[in-house]
């Protein structure tokens, strides 16, 4: 069995049924909002958000609808950020297919992006389960403010810890939320649910180091665009990381580059080099292992079973994934 096997197989059924339950919200009236859920339909993501739910869930009893509902609603609420985002990052690439401000425009993206905020409410309005509420709206809070962090730093000094504050937000939360959310539906204890939570946080913060190497990885088939960070001011990791290492005067070059929004070829290159010199990669794979590590220290109170070998296979994929 290779990994994605291994990570699906105690959740072949519930995953179809999650999926059935997704498409429902696809069915519309209003002929643009069909079109452009139609587009979005042609390329569905890697899932790793319902995945981790359904196997959250599991670790602490029997999936049932409502653990179906909180997938589907965090899905949906994945889907609508990275809409809204890829306004924010100006990216026109998603999915390997033109993102929605690509092939329609801003407008109609966070219109659209609204309308799929709101279908998640709706998933979730169905639980009748507050606590389940409640992980819904600390999840759009935290999110927007993780955005809006990010917002605030571009083209800033960022330090590191500046970054793992940005990335817990914007990104970790939301895995976070969903080991936690699948263990509320199945009667998981506060113990249960608190390791989960802890888990998901450090397996989010692993997710978005990843991406951010692939950001500095020329030959990287992730389906979006690469350098798009630096292009929009953003100092990830692998770059903070070189910038400390960096004589004054590099730092004052990589300043300038940066302030002047220039980021022609041979600027990029000049970053790039940058990071390469200096490990900048290198050192963010290192950091993404401790992460790992405290992921995988999390469940040692749960008892040995397929369910567990998949969230800990689930863990390792996000470092070698390979989009
Ligand atoms: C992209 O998430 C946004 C980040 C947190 C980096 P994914 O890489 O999970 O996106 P899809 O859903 O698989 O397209
Ligand atoms: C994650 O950050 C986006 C959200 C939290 C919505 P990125 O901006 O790095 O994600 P990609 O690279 O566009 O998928
Ligand atoms: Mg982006
Ligand atoms: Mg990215």
């Amino acid at each position: 069995m290779n990994q994605v096997e291994l990570i699906k197989a105690p959740i072949t059924e519930e995953l179809k049924q999650f999926e059935a339950l997704f498409a429902t919200a696809f069915n519309v009236s209003n002929d643009l909002l069909a079109s452009v859920l139609t587009h979005l339909q042609q390329r569905k993501g890697k899932q790793i958000r319902p995945i981790l739910v359904l196997l959250s869930a599991k670790l602490c009893g029997e999936i049932n609808q409502n653990s179906l509902y909180v997938a589907a609603a965090f899905e949906m609420l994945h889907t609508a950020s990275l809409i809204h985002d890829d306004v924010i990052d100006n990216t026109f690439e998603r999915r390997r297919q033109p993102s929605v401000n690509a092939l329609f425009n801003n407008k109609t993206a966070v219109l659209v992006g609204d309308y799929l905020l709101t279908t998640s409410m709706d998933f979730i309005a169905r639980t009748e389960n507050l606590k389940l509420t409640k992980c819904l709206v600390e999840l759009g809070k935290g999110i927007t403010v993780g955005e809006l962090l990010q917002l605030q730093n571009a083209y800033k000094k960022t330090t590191e810890t500046d970054y793992y504050a940005i990335i817990r937000k914007k990104t970790a939360i939301l895995f976070a939320l969903s080991m936690q959310g699948g263990a509320i539906s199945t009667g998981g204890t506060d113990a249960q649910q608190k390791a989960l939570r802890t888990f998901g946080e450090n397996l989010g913060i692993c997710f978005q180091i990843k991406d951010d190497i692939f950001d500095y990885t020329p030959n990287a088939d992730i389906g979006k665009p690469i350098f798009n960070d630096i292009r929009e001011g953003k100092k990830t990791l692998p770059l903070i990381y070189a910038l400390n290492q960096a004589s004054e005067t590099e730092r004052k070059t990589v300043t300038e580059i940066i302030n002047s929004g220039d980021l022609n070829d041979t600027n990029i290159i000049l970053l790039h080099e940058l990071v390469s010199r200096y490990k900048g990669i290198q050192y963010a794979e290192k950091k993404m292992e401790e992460f790992h590590q405290k992921a995988h220290s999390t469940l040692n109170d749960f008892a040995d079973n397929d369910v567990k070998k998949a969230l800990l296979a689930t863990l390792d994929y996000v470092l070698v994934r390979e989009s």
